[in-house]
């Protein structure tokens, strides 16, 4: 009913809403201003994860890109090998686990078959695994060592986006943990991206007060067959995020790549007029990366692509070759995703909206698939 959708015409316009407090939620109780950390959910001891060797993170679907996102922090953040695999691949290829080996299982929902199985594998081969799940008491916190709950509040919407914003918090959460109990040499770093964490809920706010010229876009673009996305670093996961958001709402032709992939193929794609979104890191922190990635657009641009930039406020380089820009918060680079990925959303929503399509319930699609 509408009262349900509190005033919005769908779920996913008032979960999108909901995300800045859906990450203060998230974040509450959990750290403080003088850069602490209080993660007693975590059951697992500090002296078994002081012994990890490796953290395997298994997810599907936009859970999965929240993974990927996660993989970046938690190798920076405390050393350890980390990788983030497809639950639905995981088990079937023989995965390497013993003892120290940490499993991070992502869900919304918590009842996803694919991911339940991957770590039912998990631990009969002896690792400890960690949930990051929105739904308490569902099967997949209760099946795992410990749980940290992300407090997104419950999510109708078929399509993920306050869930996503929230298992990255959780994801940041967890690497900053276990850079602190580990004591790497990015101490200093882990404080101040603490007490940036505390600000970011504001900046998505930020983000969705400037949201109407990207709706306009979105309705320009209802007659295009495909969108193609480019990121790189954690900006590639966001790519892929927006090209899977567009899949499921408004049934187009998406992709997402790696930006450096680009003359390794996907370029052959750009002609005349094709839509390409550029999610450009941050001209700070990894200066290397965004000077690349705005050669690229410079190269998609003289080939004929529509450019669509999602940069940092203040960057003037990428402006020359924007056809349009849409200008996000500074944020620290590992942070950016909780700033790039809302502009993304919208987009899909709005152009959903504009194919006449239904917002909520995607043709095809389920919430929560309990199915292998
Ligand atoms: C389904 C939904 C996706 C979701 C995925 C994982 O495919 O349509 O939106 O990302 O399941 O769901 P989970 O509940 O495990 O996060």
């Amino acid at each position: 009913s509408a009262a349900e959708k509190g005033g919005y015409d769908y779920f996913m316009l008032k979960e999108i809403a909901e995300q800045p407090k859906a990450v203060a939620d998230t974040l509450l109780g959990r750290i403080d201003l003088a850069g602490n950390l209080c993660l007693d959910e975590v059951r697992i001891p500090a002296s078994v994860l002081r012994e990890v060797t490796k953290v395997v993170i298994v997810a599907c679907g936009t859970a999965y890109h929240a993974g990927m996102i996660a993989k970046y922090a938690i190798e920076h953040w405390t050393r350890i090998p980390c990788e983030t695999e497809l639950a639905s691949e995981f088990r079937y290829r023989d995965p390497i686990l013993d003892q120290r080996t940490l499993v991070i299982a992502i869900s919304q929902s918590g009842e996803t078959m694919d991911t339940l199985m991957a770590l039912r594998h998990a631990r009969e081969q002896g690792a400890k695994v960690l949930a990051i799940c929105n739904t308490n008491g569902s099967t997949i916190p209760r099946e795992s060592d410990a749980v940290l709950y992300t407090h997104a509040g419950p999510e109708v919407a078929v399509a993920s986006t306050k869930a996503f914003l929230t298992q990255l918090v959780a994801c940041y959460l967890v690497a900053l943990y276990l850079g602190q109990v580990r004591g790497t040499k990015w101490g200093d770093e882990i404080l101040s991206v603490i007490r940036e964490l505390s600000e970011i809920a504001t900046q998505v706010d930020e983000v969705l007060e400037t949201m109407e010229p990207v709706r306009e876009l979105a309705r320009t673009l209802a007659d295009k067959n495909t969108v193609l996305f480019l990121g790189r670093h954690v900006g590639f996961p966001v790519a892929l995020e927006g090209a899977l958001k567009l899949k499921e709402l408004a049934y187009m032709h998406a992709e997402g790549f790696a930006a450096g992939e680009l003359k390794h193929g996907p370029i052959a794609l750009i002609e005349q007029d094709v839509p390409v979104v550029v999610v450009v890191p941050s001209p700070r922190g990894r200066s290397v990366l965004h000077d690349k990635i705005v050669s690229n657009i410079q190269e998609i641009r003289a080939r004929g692509a529509r450019t669509i930039v999602i940069a940092e406020r203040g960057d003037a380089s990428v402006a020359p070759y924007a056809d349009h820009l849409i200008e996000i918060p500074v944020t620290p680079t590992l942070l950016q995703p909780l700033v790039a990925t809302v502009p993304l959303q919208v987009f899909a929503c709005e152009l959903a909206t504009a194919r006449g399509n239904e917002v909520d319930q995607p043709r095809n699609l389920a919430k929560s698939v309990t199915v292998e």
